[in-house]
C-alpha cells in the first residue's frame, strides 16, 4: 500500500529547535517521497489558555515556517485544521468509540491538567480523539511526529482498530497509522533543565532555540546552556546519567547528519566548550536561512491566506468521501 503522510503542529507560539527537529525537518524530507498532508492544529490550539487576538498570526507563522522549511504546498497539501469540517465531525464519532479509560492512561493530560484536573476544558482531555481524526479523516498511514506524540499515536491505532470490530467486521476500514519517531532528535531537552522536553510553553526564552533566533540569540543561549563538569564521553552508553551532555551532543549529532556514535568518536574527551562552539556554528548556518524565509512570507500574509484556502479546498474534496463513507459505516441516515 502506497503511504500518505499526515502531520500537524499546533499554532502556539514561536516554532523552536525541537519541533524543527523531531518535526518540521522529517516533513520536508519525506515529502519527496510520498504524498503528505501538513496541518495546522488551531482547533487543538485552543485546549489550553490562549490569545484569541494572535491565533490567526500564530496560524500564519506556522505556516511560513512549514514554508521556510521547504514544503510544497503544490504538491502536498498545507492547511489549517478548522477549515476542514471533517476533522471535528469525524472526532465526535471517534469520541463514541474511544474509551474514558484510554483518555484517563494519557501522560500529556497529566501533565497539562496538573492538578486542576477538575477545571480542565474537556477539549483538553479529547484532544487525543481530535489528533485521532485528523490522521483517519484521509486514512494517512504514516505520521511523522517527536517522540513526545507516540502516546498519542497508540491511542489513534487503538481507536481505528476498535471502530474497524465494530463497524467494519474487522476489515481495515481504517488503516492502524504509525508514528514516524527519527533520530537522535526525537526529543529535544530544554536547555535550561535537560530534565524537561524543550517547549514553547517553557516561560524562560533562555530554554529554547527560536526559529527566529537571530546569531546572536543563538551564540548566547547555547554559551549559557547548563552542562556539568567531566569531560565528554566517547561512546553513547557513557551518557547515561547526564542528560544535558546527551542533549548538545543528539542535537549536534541531527545537525550534522550524523549517528550520535559518530559525534561521539569525533568529540570524545574533549570539553563542552568546543561542542558548543561547533553547535552554534551548526544552528546558525541551518537556522539562518529559515529565519529570513519565515520573515519573507510573514511580509505577505494575504500570500499565506491563499494559500491555506487553496490547501483547505483540496483537503476537504480528500476527507468529504471518506466521511460520508464513515457515516454509513455507522448508521447514519445520509440526506439523499
Ligand atoms: P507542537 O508544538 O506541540 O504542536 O509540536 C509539533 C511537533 O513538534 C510534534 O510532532 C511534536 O512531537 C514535535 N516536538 C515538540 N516539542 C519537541 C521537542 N522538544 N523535541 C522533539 N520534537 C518536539
Ligand atoms: N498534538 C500534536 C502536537 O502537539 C499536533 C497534532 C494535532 C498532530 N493533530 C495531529 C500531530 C495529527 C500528528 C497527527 O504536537
Amino acid at each position: 500500500m502506497r503511504s500518505l503522510v499526515f502531520s500537524a503542529v499546533q499554532p502556539t507560539g514561536v516554532l523552536h529547535l525541537g519541533n524543527y527537529l523531531g518535526a518540521l525537518k522529517q516533513f520536508a524530507q519525506l515529502q519527496s517521497l510520498h504524498d503528505c498532508l501538513f496541518c495546522i492544529a488551531d482547533l487543538h490550539a485552543m485546549t489550553a489558555p490562549y490569545d484569541k487576538n494572535r491565533l490567526a498570526d500564530e496560524t500564519r507563522m506556522v505556516a511560513a515556517a512549514f514554508l521556510a522549511c521547504g514544503l510544497d504546498p503544490k504538491r502536498h497539501l498545507i492547511f489549517c485544521q478548522s477549515a476542514v469540517g471533517a476533522h471535528a465531525e469525524l472526532a465526535w464519532i471517534l469520541n463514541c468509540s474511544a474509551r474514558m479509560g484510554w483518555l484517563e492512561r494519557m501522560t500529556q493530560f497529566k501533565e497539562k491538567a496538573g492538578k486542576s484536573r477538575e477545571r480542565a476544558s474537556v477539549g483538553l482531555y479529547a484532544y487525543p480523539v481530535l489528533m485521532a481524526a485528523d490522521i483517519l479523516a484521509y486514512r494517512a498511514t504514516h505520521v511523522p511526529v517527536g517522540e513526545d506524540q507516540r502516546q498519542h499515536l497508540e491511542l489513534a491505532r487503538d481507536i481505528a482498530r476498535k471502530f474497524n470490530a465494530d463497524f467494519a467486521n474487522g476489515e481495515s476500514f481504517f488503516p492502524l497509522p504509525r508514528a514516524c519517531v527519527m533520530g537522535s532528535a526525537a526529543r529535544v531537552m530544554s536547555l535550561k533543565d535537560a530534565s524537561r522536553k524543550m517547549s514553547k510553553s517553557d516561560l524562560s526564552p533562555m530554554s529554547r532555540i527560536e526559529l527566529t533566533d537571530g546569531d546572536e540569540a543563538i551564540a548566547r543561549k547555547i554559551q549559557r546552556a547548563t552542562t556539568d563538569p567531566a569531560p565528554l564521553p566517547d561512546n553513547e552508553a557513557a551518557l547515561k546519567n547526564r542528560p544535558e551532555a546527551r542533549n548538545l551532543i543528539g542535537l549536534l549529532a541531527a545537525l550534522s547528519s550524523e549517528e550520535t556514535e559518530a559525534t561521539l568518536s569525533r568529540i570524545g574527551g574533549g570539553g563542552f566548550s568546543d561542542l558548543k562552539a561547533e553547535l552554534i556554528a551548526r544552528l546558525q548556518s541551518e537556522i539562518a536561512p529559515l529565519r529570513r524565509a519565515i520573515a519573507e512570507r510573514l511580509a505577505h500574509p494575504e500570500q499565506l491566506d491563499a494559500l491555506l484556502k487553496d490547501g483547505a479546498e483540496r483537503a476537504r474534496a480528500k476527507a468529504r468521501p471518506i466521511l460520508e463513507e464513515t457515516k454509513e459505516a455507522v448508521g447514519l441516515l445520509l440526506p439523499r
